[in-house]
């Protein structure tokens, strides 16, 4: 169907904000490998597609700090995650890629679209990451916390997998706690700007909950070299309302 200008702008304005309020909802998959349906796509959210914008923040700058300080969120947002969505868009420009939604870029892209995955990597996961963050110190409750105790035997066991596998990474990577195609919970690792979603590339594969950035970049200002406190911090502000509304979905 040929669009002219106006429905485009109204459809990319739609897609803006859908991913600004849910950026994980655009990545419920529609194929198998995370247990879904074409059913799941009811939602409009998957219309998502270039070109990738910045979606906001739903707190200010300062707002996590001295857990996050106001600096860092400035530039991790401002220019490192805008930087993953511009070349994003640059790099799928005139390829299959330009007519994919978000997740289905996740799943399709191998190790020869190194711009593709590194990029389209950052963007999907810094868009998961801010809104995993919350300045109220939450708790987690509700089918969550059930099932955590359930796959971990504790909060607490949870807690120190979670803080092994982020301490573990190799230079830059993030921290998962994901959900497996058959409900079960698991810890994973991903380097640089990789993730779970990424069928081709992936050592585990499942849908991202809770992403914890240990890139220098995430935290390098306010700890230097201390990435463990960083970690220790996570913790106290994690939106764990957000992460029980991503099981649940
Ligand atoms: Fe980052």
């Amino acid at each position: 169907m040929l669009m002219n200008k106006r429905t485009f702008l109204k459809t990319a304005s739609l897609a803006t904000i859908a991913i600004i309020f849910n950026p994980l909802a655009a990545c419920v998959s529609s194929k198998t490998t995370h247990g879904g349906s074409a059913a799941a796509n009811k939602n409009g959210l998957f219309v998502l597609k270039s070109p990738f914008t910045l979606p906001s923040l739903q707190y200010d700058f300062a707002a996590l700090a001295p857990n996050i300080d106001k600096q860092t969120m400035e530039i991790h947002h401002g220019k490192h995650h805008q930087g993953y969505v511009d070349k994003l868009n640059k790099a799928i420009e005139g390829t299959n890629f330009a007519n994919q939604n978000l997740l289905e870029i996740m799943e399709n892209v191998s190790e020869k679209e190194a711009a593709v995955r590194n990029n389209g990597g950052g963007h999907y996961n810094h868009s998961l990451f801010w809104e995993s963050l919350s300045p109220k110190n939450q708790v987690i409750t509700g089918n969550l916390k059930t099932a955590i105790e359930k796959d971990f035997g504790s909060y607490e066991a949870f807690q120190k997998a979670f803080t092994d596998e982020a301490k573990g990474v190799f230079g830059s990577g993030w921290a998962w706690l994901c959900k497996a195609n058959d409900g079960k919970l698991f810890i994973t690792s991903t380097p640089n700007q990789d993730n779970p979603l990424m069928t081709k590339l992936a050592e585990k594969i499942g849908t991202p909950l809770l992403g914890l950035d240990v890139w220098e970049h995430a935290y390098y200002l306010n700890y230097q070299n201390k990435r463990a406190e960083y970690i220790e911090n996570f913790y106290k502000i994690i939106n764990w309302e957000k992460i029980e509304e991503r099981f649940n979905a």
